[in-house]
């Protein structure tokens, strides 16, 4: 019999709006400060790690690739490799850290990662993928996903999409993250690959029309609150990348849009400002550095009165030798000297 614990996590995890708002694992970004800064701008999204890669795990330092904070959750580990031996040794250890999910990664399209045949060259063998899911979901109790192109090369057009995922759910993954474009691995840049290759939505509507019992989370040039509500008619979730790493607030907005019936968000930026405070000192007592955990809040005042003040005194100030809280009050004093509506003495 399951502990009531355990039910409870079983029921969070298997709702209907799990998946609904995702926050994209984005190398080098969304580390375990910036997941933190996140999840309070997002209670209710699902963030994803950056890719880990299974050499990283199994030869590196696993406690600093796989540390997080009690309220990450829900939390995703990415994985990227195509051994399935050694991604079901990485998501058994996803598990004991205490990850919701563990993701496969086969959509990145960078030199590096061809060269250890993972990312996106992986949907050009869906029986590999499959093999790997299948090895994963032996491994662990928690869902295996995977996160994918709409094609590689030359190989696209819905059939060869409906092919990779039909024979990759064979082997049980219910739930396809799909960025709505496809890669090409010669030629463009990774930051190329996600600004040419033209997006496609309707053919990711079309893959929840004809398996409507797998899960599908739509990724890519994703913006604004319309545009989910938008996406949402048609499929499960939608997944966020630079526009919530550029934008942190649009999370709050499309948080209080996605999940309350009252369209403004709970915090405004100020008061999320705040409500990170604790988890900065927390990390500055344990000996991080402060630009480690500011780099990521630079966008947190985009667009407001103030907002480059904000950013330029973290971009100074916060690597400098000692920096403390200190300096999110001067931050912060930017943005309120500059408030163009100064309240009534
Ligand atoms: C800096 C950066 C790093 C990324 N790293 C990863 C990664 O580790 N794994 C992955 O699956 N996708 C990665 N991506 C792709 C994003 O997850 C997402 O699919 C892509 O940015 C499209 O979504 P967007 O238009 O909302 O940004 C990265 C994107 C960026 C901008």
């Amino acid at each position: 019999m399951p502990r009531f614990s355990t039910l409870l996590k079983m029921t969070q995890t298997d709702t209907a709006a799990a998946w609904r708002l995702c926050v994209a694992p984005m190398m080098d970004w969304t580390d375990r400060f910036c997941r933190s800064f996140h999840r309070i701008c997002a209670p209710d999204a699902r963030l994803y790690t950056e890719m880990v890669t299974t050499g990283a795990l199994i030869h590196g330092d696993v406690h600093r690739h796989l540390r997080l904070d009690a309220a990450e959750h829900p939390v995703t580990l990415q994985l990227g490799g195509s051994d399935p031996g050694a991604l079901a040794r990485c998501a058994e250890l996803g598990e004991q850290y205490g990850y919701d999910e563990i993701n496969l990664n086969c959509g990145c399209p960078s030199d590096r990662v061809q060269t250890g045949c993972f990312g996106a060259v992986l949907m050009k063998d869906a029986s590999l993928v499959a093999g790997a899911v299948t090895a994963m979901r032996r491994a662990t109790r928690r869902p295996v996903t995977v996160k994918h192109r709409l094609g590689v090369d030359d190989l696209e057009g819905y059939d060869f999409i409906r092919g990779f995922v039909e024979t990759v759910a064979a082997a049980g993954c219910e739930t396809f993250i799909v960025h709505a474009r496809k890669a090409w691995l010669s030629g463009l840049s990774p930051k190329e690959n996600r600004e040419v290759p033209p997006l496609n939505y309707p053919q990711v509507y079309r893959l929840k029309q004809d398996y409507p019992q797998l899960r599908i989370v739509i990724n890519g040039g994703i913006t604004g609150v319309e545009a989910c509500r938008e996406h949402l008619r048609h499929v499960d979730g939608v997944m966020i990348g630079r526009e919530a790493y550029d934008n942190p607030y649009s999370l709050a907005e499309m948080q209080a849009a996605l999940f309350t019936e009252d369209d403004e968000p709970l915090l405004d930026r100020a008061a999320i400002l705040d409500a990170y405070r604790d988890f900065v000192r927390a990390e500055l007592a344990a000996g991080t550095p402060l630009a480690r955990i500011t780099r990521h809040i630079l966008g947190l005042f985009r667009g407001q009165p103030g907002g480059r003040g904000f950013r330029r005194v973290l971009s100074e100030k916060a690597h400098r030798a000692g920096a403390g809280i200190e300096v999110l009050d001067q931050a912060l004093a930017e943005v309120e000297r500059d408030d163009p509506w100064p309240e009534a003495a």
